[in-house]
């Protein structure tokens, strides 16, 4: 007898708490999930010192490439005599490639300007010979070295973290007009090296 009894108390008890957790825990997911939101809103924006700024500034994943060249055996004879040039494949010669961002310029309306400059440096170790191998071809990246993209203005998203690092203009110009379409010449979305929290499965991103 004691013990039914003790077990209906136990089940009425057990029940109590039950809807009353049932009911924070209702509360709470909704409120953790804006609760972390929130934060995420705060920490991406593309201001001084924000954790997405640091990555964005210096991106942690470095970018290299290799390249490969034929170098000519025979130049003389391909010169003089209009001989069939005789080559073999040297390389990999493997460069990093580190953009640059600078003169960075903070807008009232959440955009921020800066010029892009990227460089090149050569990994001695990823590659099979010194940069000055003497090898009858163009040193692409030696030539590129120190270009200037441009000035971007793009937008910080601390308006609308949505909005974050989407492209406004491109020295001062909303689109391109080197392509022969409107759609080529658009610049929409980010440079590919960030993007807006939030994304959805079914949303599309755009990248120039
Ligand atoms: C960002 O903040 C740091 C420290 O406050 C400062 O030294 C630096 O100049 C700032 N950079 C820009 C682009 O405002
Ligand atoms: C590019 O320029 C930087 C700075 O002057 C230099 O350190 C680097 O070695 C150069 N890279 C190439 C591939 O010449
Ligand atoms: C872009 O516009 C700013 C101010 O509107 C001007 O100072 C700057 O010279 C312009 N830059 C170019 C590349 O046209
Ligand atoms: C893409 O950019 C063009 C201007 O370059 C603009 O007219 C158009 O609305 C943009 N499209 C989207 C989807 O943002
Ligand atoms: C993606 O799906 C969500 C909900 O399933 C919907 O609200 C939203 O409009 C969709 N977005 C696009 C771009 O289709």
């Amino acid at each position: 007898m004691m013990c039914s009894k003790c077990g209906i108390k136990c089940s009425v008890v057990t029940l109590i708490l039950g809807v009353i957790l049932l009911t924070m825990g209702c509360v709470m997911i909704p409120l953790l999930h804006n609760i972390i939101h929130e934060k995420i809103r705060e920490t991406m924006p593309l201001v001084n010192g924000s954790e997405s700024y640091n990555t964005w500034i210096d991106p942690p994943v470095p970018i290299s490439f290799q390249i490969y060249v034929y170098h000519i055996l025979n130049p003389k004879e391909v010169v003089q005599d209009g001989a069939k040039p005789a080559v073999i494949q040297k390389g990999p010669y493997t460069y990093r490639e580190h953009k640059e961002k600078v003169d960075l310029k903070y807008t009232d309306d959440g955009h921020v300007t800066y010029r892009e400059i990227t460089w090149y440096y050569f990994d001695r170790e990823k590659s099979s010979g010194p940069e000055d191998e003497k090898i009858t071809t163009l040193n692409v990246p030696m030539m590129r070295n120190g270009s200037d993209n441009g000035i971007f203005k793009i937008n910080t998203g601390k308006k609308d973290v949505s909005n974050l690092a989407l492209i406004e203009t491109w020295n001062n110009q909303t689109k391109l007009n080197y392509w022969p379409t409107p759609w080529s010449n658009m610049l929409n979305g980010t440079d590919g090296t960030i993007f807006h929290p939030f994304i959805e499965k079914n949303r599309s991103v755009i990248l120039l």
